[in-house]
């Protein structure tokens, strides 16, 4: 029996984890699963463990209103520490890039415990952008004993850096697991705004912003091209379900507010957000993990960042870098709304970021670690996407699961 301790805190690392917990869940005769939430997020993570139906073993409950990084840092790591004493964990699982990814990776490093670090080696090369995100990832990378990079990209970042090839494994991106089990046709929503704001049956435009490098004039930049966006497209619906940050929220409200084809609703829950994301048109964001979605559903996104550390979906056409520039976020818009060629080039469903099977691939990646088995590893390629799909399942003769 192994232990493995899976950290998490946030929206997006709890989500993207959810898969990789669900399968540990499935294997009671291997592996002795921990739950640890340090909860740098509060409402918006649990709304992903009720979604997930996930009930942590810890839950170190650390968000304050207008958290600083530092302290994220301070209050979670001594309390990880403690529960790594006493747990003694074989393996400790980190997600992602947040605060919590890098400080869980810290606090198993100082009691000598094994990392594996799932969306490994993502990479802008600028340390400011993502903020400070792209710090935490090349720290956890540092401390990390097993890479699960979700591609060839990634895993080649990795190479760059002197890691050794035979701990690196290109498995997908989890984030696709997680939407395979999670969108369905006949879906209904749970949020009534949104029901009536569907009703209208006009074509929607899904707005998500909240990057701590974006915070304060850049965002009011953006917020100025939506707010010209609404003006000039009166017979599309705008919907912004707005990130809990006060600072998020104030420069929202206070640009966008009042205007009626304009919707500023609060953090949806992941099933209603990820099926509204499916109905839209267009989307406008500066999230990680929504440019890594809509490329699945083949909707155009527009990112609102200088640079991204996921570039498959910018070379495969799905998505357009826009970066914060008032005139440049709105003229793109325009152009898109405008062109049909232009809109249908980009809405080509490839999806560079996973076949649904990362978690699969990424457990039976331990088990060979743990050599509880030996099972050859079929890393993920989209160009392959159903010959390795069928392949994997058939070689773990696992049942693919439809729901949680
Ligand atoms: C964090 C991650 C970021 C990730 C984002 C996902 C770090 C440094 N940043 O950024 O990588 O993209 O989560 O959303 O790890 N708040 C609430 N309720 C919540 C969540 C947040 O009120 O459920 C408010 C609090 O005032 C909190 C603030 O938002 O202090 C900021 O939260 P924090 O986790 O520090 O940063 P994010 O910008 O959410
Ligand atoms: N998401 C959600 N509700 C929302 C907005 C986003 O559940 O109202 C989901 C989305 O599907 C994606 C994840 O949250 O899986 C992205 O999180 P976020 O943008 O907060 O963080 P990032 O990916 O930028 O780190």
């Amino acid at each position: 029996m192994k232990k493995i301790a899976v950290i998490f805190g946030t929206r997006p690392d709890t989500i993207k984890m959810a898969p990789i917990i669900k399968e540990l869940e499935h294997q009671t005769e291997h592996f002795n699963l921990i739950t640890i939430a340090t909860a740098q997020h509060r409402q918006m993570l649990d709304q992903v463990l009720d979604v997930f139906k996930i009930k942590p073993d810890y839950d170190l409950n650390i968000m304050k209103p207008l958290q600083t990084l530092a302290t994220i840092t301070k209050n979670t790591i001594e309390e990880l520490d403690i529960i790594f004493e006493k747990e003694k964990p074989d393996l400790v699982l980190v997600q992602g890039d947040t605060t919590t990814t890098f400080v869980g990776s810290l606090a198993a490093f100082y009691r000598q415990i094994p990392v594996g670090h799932i969306e490994a080696g993502l990479r802008t090369n600028d340390k400011s952008n993502p903020f400070p995100e792209e710090i935490n990832r090349r720290l956890t990378s540092t401390i990390t004993d097993l890479h699960f990079a979700p591609t060839q990209t990634a895993k080649e970042a990795l190479l760059a850096e002197n890691v050794n090839p035979k701990n690196i494994f290109v498995t997908g991106n989890t984030v696709i697991d997680a939407l395979s089990y999670s969108v369905k046709k006949d879906y209904v929503f749970s949020s009534d705004t949104l029901n009536k704001i569907i009703d209208q049956d006009k074509k929607i435009i899904l707005v998500t912003m909240h990057r701590r490098e974006n915070l304060g004039e850049p965002m009011k930049s953006a917020c100025h091209a939506i707010k010209n966006l609404a003006l000039s497209y009166k017979d599309y619906n705008i919907i912004f379900p707005v990130h809990l940050n006060p600072k998020v929220q104030d420069v929202a409200q206070s640009i966008l507010g009042n205007i009626p084809n304009i919707f500023l609703i609060e953090p949806l829950d992941y099933l209603d957000f990820v099926n509204l994301m499916s109905k839209s048109y267009l989307i406008l964001t500066d999230s990680g993990g929504v440019q890594e979605e809509g490329p699945h559903f083949g909707i155009p996104i527009l990112v609102l960042r200088e640079v991204t550390e996921r570039p498959e979906a910018v070379e495969y056409g799905t998505v357009k870098l826009v970066g914060l520039d008032e005139h440049n976020i709105f003229t793109t818009a325009d152009n898109l709304l405008n062109n049909e060629d232009e809109y249908i080039k980009m809405a080509s469903a490839v999806n560079p970021y996973g076949d649904g099977l990362s978690s699969k691939r990424t457990i039976q990646i331990i088990k060979n670690y743990f050599q509880i088995s030996n099972n050859p590893i079929i890393e993920f390629n989209p160009l392959a996407i159903n010959e390795i799909s069928d392949h994997i399942v058939l070689t773990e003769n696992l049942e693919y699961e439809n729901n949680f």
